[in-house]
């Protein structure tokens, strides 16, 4: 038995354990030399509380031991909790009135001068943070993070299990498909130069699992993609992955809005009251020039197409001409406030999100400032203000191009604006469904129409004739859910026949013998009774980055990758030795 063992956690010393024996095990969080005493912050993952090494109660030898004590070293302290003498109580501090008389003291490990202070982390490069990722782990936000996201996760669960949900585990080591984004794929020894694929999601999965007879499945899936990554996106990354048999699109949005909706108010006390909105794929790209708005404020788009097309301004005429819409945002005041300079920047961010440019219109009392107050006459200008409900003060900004064009760059800019403005109040939580996607969207790169959501995703029934004749208009049964401008999950519906499936893939370009080598086991098994199924999955890393209100995923990942999807700590990936490669039949070739 070692007589070291803590009796309580730092953060919990507290005024009622006031003449207490108590023994602390920790870290040194800081350590101060005052005239002969040491005092000392100590950690663990509860908080922080100040133990007192004093050499009268320690005694010579112990002293001797105290004053060793570096950052970081791990401790046990065995002591008598006291209350702080008046006037040097800490209100800052949880545990800022009370302090540890500590009469016994064992260094349980030491440790090198740390590269950074925990608490001040920020203060480094974050690919030193990320290095001595279990350095970082330590600090107070990482601990609190980290253990929000097993909160979450354990009351999904307690949901899920609750309402029948089983939970099951689907294989990491699968077969590549072509859809969606690039596979990590993995070499097989036995079977050389053939190669398994990490799942980017359990989809067809848990869709064989429908049809295996298990009617409700979720699994906290990992998930891997190898796209170029940003924020809000990581190579590996976790799904709460949930598939339904027996149910319509309705049966599914409920029941996980009630999910959604008893997390937020379990581990944040949010109480939001459903049903939670719903807005068509349309509108959210007519209204906000996204497919996951942020409705946490204003400036949204409006049209202006009808009243500039025959403009003297060639731009507007012209793009009008060719199909294209013109279309603004008022941000209001801001004609009054915005240097020169200031606006000059908002066109050329504009430009740099895709744009051929950017109109503004600073509307005066009786007067208004734009580059182009000449070419417009005053029907136009009228319409462009009424249209934009334009008040002295404010400023218009106009882009013309493709409506695809035009909705992705303002919509942008609206949220540029959005936080330079000062209009998004952090603590807030819109949640919005974002309903009655297009099944296909046409990709301009590639020439050909590529799946909204997935290959997988059913159309609206009165549709599937149009997957022969007009691909481009036929609706799909899918849902995204939103929370503050982040896609937070996305689901559908399910094909369950296999005609269906051919045509959807016959739409997607290809050809029936390459759909049934990649997925004939997928269509076989819609011949053996598949029952009507759909599902949702959502992003858990981003869930838990709102709910902590931090601003990267990776924030929220105990073992996170860079943005050039590297670990730092275990330096991967790596090459691997000349014996493994050989084993695999594999030549690297760069
Ligand atoms: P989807 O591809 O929309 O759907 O993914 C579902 C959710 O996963 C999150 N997500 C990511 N999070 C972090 N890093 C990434 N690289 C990343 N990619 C996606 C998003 C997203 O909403 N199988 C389907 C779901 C279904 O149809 O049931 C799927 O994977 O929050
Ligand atoms: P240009 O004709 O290229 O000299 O542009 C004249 C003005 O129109 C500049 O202020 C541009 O920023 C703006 N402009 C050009 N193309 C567009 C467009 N597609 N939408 C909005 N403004 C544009």
């Amino acid at each position: 038995m070692v007589d070291w063992k803590r009796t309580h956690y730092c953060g919990t010393i507290n005024e009622e354990l006031a003449g207490r024996d108590v023994t602390l095990n920790g870290w040194v969080n800081r350590r101060r030399d005052l005239g002969g005493m040491i005092f000392v912050d100590l950690r663990d993952r509860s908080g922080l509380v100040q133990v007192v090494l004093n050499p009268e109660t320690l005694g010579a030898e112990q002293f001797a031991v105290a004053e060793k004590l570096r950052n970081e070293y791990v401790v046990s302290v065995s002591g008598v909790v006291n209350l702080r003498p008046q006037g040097q109580e800490n209100p800052n501090m949880e545990t800022g009135y009370v302090e540890v008389n500590v009469t016994k003291l064992t260094i349980l490990a030491e440790a090198k001068t740390p590269p950074f202070q925990i608490d001040k982390a920020d203060q480094v490069d974050e690919s030193i943070r990320l290095k001595y990722r279990y350095l970082h782990l330590r600090s107070s936000e990482l601990q609190k993070t980290i253990a929000l996201r097993h909160e979450m996760v354990a009351e999904v669960r307690s949901f899920l299990n609750d309402r029948g949900f089983l939970e099951i585990e689907t294989p990491l080591l699968i077969r590549s498909t072509p859809e969606g984004a690039r596979d990590y794929i993995v070499p097989s020894r036995i079977h050389p130069g053939e190669f398994y694929a990490l799942p980017q999601s359990p989809q067809m999965f848990k869709q064989l699992l429908m049809i295996g007879g298990f009617d409700r499945y979720y699994q906290i899936a990992r998930c891997f993609r190898d796209e170029d990554l940003r924020a809000d996106r990581q190579p590996e990354f976790t799904q709460i992955d949930i598939e339904m048999s027996f149910v319509d699109r309705d049966d599914i949005i409920e029941i996980m809005e009630e999910m959604i909706l008893h997390v937020l108010e379990r581990v944040k006390g949010i109480k939001i009251d459903g049903p939670l909105t719903r807005m068509g794929y349309q509108e959210a790209m007519d209204r906000f020039g996204s497919d996951r708005p942020d409705t946490r404020f204003g400036l949204e788009l409006r049209d202006v197409t009808p009243g500039v097309q025959n403009s003297e301004f060639r731009v507007f005429a012209d793009t009008v001409n060719k199909g294209g819409v013109v279309k603004g945002i008022n941000a209001e005041g801001c004609g009054a406030t915005f240097t020169r300079r200031e606006i000059d920047e908002l066109v050329e961010k504009a430009t740099e999100m895709g744009a051929k440019g950017l109109i503004w219109i600073a509307l005066e009392e009786d007067n208004v400032r734009s580059p182009i107050a000449k070419f417009l006459s005053k029907d136009e200008l009228d319409y462009i203000i009424e249209a934009l409900e334009g008040k002295p003060g404010d400023l218009l900004l106009l882009a013309a191009d493709k409506y695809d064009v035009v909705s992705d760059v303002l919509g942008r800019l609206r949220l540029v604006l959005g936080r330079k403005l000062d209009l998004i109040d952090d603590e807030l939580y819109h949640l919005l469904w974002v309903v009655d996607w297009p099944l296909l969207v046409y990709d301009e790169e590639s020439k050909r129409f590529v799946a909204a959501h997935h290959p997988f995703t059913a159309p609206v029934d009165s549709d599937i004739e149009l997957l022969e004749t007009d691909p481009g208009k036929a609706r799909a049964k899918a849902y995204d859910l939103v929370l503050n401008g982040v896609e937070l999950g996305g689901g559908s519906i399910r094909i369950t026949s296999r005609t269906v499936q051919e045509k959807m893939f016959k739409a997607l370009g290809f050809t029936m013998e390459e759909a049934y080598r990649q997925f004939g086991y997928f269509m076989e098994a819609f011949e053996y009774g598949a029952p009507p199924h759909g599902g949702i999955a959502f992003g858990l890393d981003r869930f838990v980055m709102l709910l902590a209100g931090r601003s990267s995923i990776r924030d929220v990942i105990a073992f996170p990758k860079t943005v050039s999807a590297r670990d730092l700590m275990v330096e991967a990936p790596a090459p691997v030795s000349s014996e493994q490669l050989e084993e695999l039949k594999l030549k690297v070739n760069n």
